[in-house]
């Protein structure tokens, strides 16, 4: 399998085609943003963090039945990817308030949700990533109200296996953000679950060990990323 060009460059990612037409390698950067680019930095070790994360909760995902674009870790930083056409809708599952829906709803951050949250937002950089519902998403035809309903309860699913996984790894699931995409008519969970894309806070200190670090300048960054990966990698502690 030979590396071809690049096909798309994002904030922490690359992607490169290869000599078979339905699969795609991962390249994953130590750049880090926030605030739609606005911020910019460098988390020394992220990349190889968040592809040896996000490869592991794929792992632990397929074994309860929930499909990936993931085939095989190539190294640290390269995964080879089965190559989906991107569903350009963000779902966000939130089970503790935190973030933009504290601001939003005005609940403290880490004041537990009475049932999940699902959120979808339309992927756009230009725009900023807006916040949009099913009826927007049916009338800019992103996704059919079948796909919706697969991938609603995709995420849903997800939320209840990583929740119950993480919570071992005395790791509270806080919310994340999901991307799917379309491969042979089916929908598969597709980007990356990382700490660039989940708030994960300690079961016992409620600690942030996520991008919130980062994108809030709390310091001990890299610390956080490293400790992820040494809890998964470690399993339960
Ligand atoms: P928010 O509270 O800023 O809306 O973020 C909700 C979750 O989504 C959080 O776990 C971080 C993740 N997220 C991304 O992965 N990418 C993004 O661009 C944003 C804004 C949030």
């Amino acid at each position: 399998m030979q590396q071809g060009d690049m096909m798309y460059e994002g904030k922490a990612k690359q992607v490169f085609a290869t000599d078979d037409p339905t699969l795609a390698i991962i390249h994953y950067k130590d750049d880090a943003t926030a605030f739609n680019g606005l911020k910019k930095g460098t988390i020394i070790g992220k990349g190889v963090v968040n592809n040896l994360v996000s490869n592991h909760l794929f792992g632990v995902l397929a074994q309860h039945g929930i499909e990936s674009h993931f085939v095989r870790q190539l190294n640290e930083r390269d995964t080879l990817v089965r190559r989906v056409a991107i569903v350009p809708v963000e779902v966000i599952v939130r089970n503790i308030a935190a973030g933009s829906l504290s601001k939003r709803i005005g609940y403290p951050e880490g004041t537990r949700l009475r049932s999940t949250v699902l959120e979808y937002c339309y992927k756009d950089d230009e725009l900023g990533d807006p916040m949009i519902n099913d009826t927007h998403i049916a009338a800019m035809g992103l996704a059919t109200k079948e796909e919706m309903d697969q991938i609603a309860a995709l995420a849903l699913k997800v939320n209840d296996i990583l929740t119950a996984y993480l919570a071992r790894l005395n790791l509270s699931l806080i919310d994340f953000k999901l991307e799917f995409g379309r491969f042979e008519g089916r929908i598969v969970l597709a980007d990356e679950i990382s700490p660039d894309t989940c708030r994960f806070w300690d079961a016992r200190t409620n600690e942030k060990l996520d991008k919130d670090r980062f994108r809030r300048d709390l310091g001990d960054v890299e610390e956080a990323y490293q400790e992820i990966l040494r809890r998964l990698m470690g399993g339960v502690q």
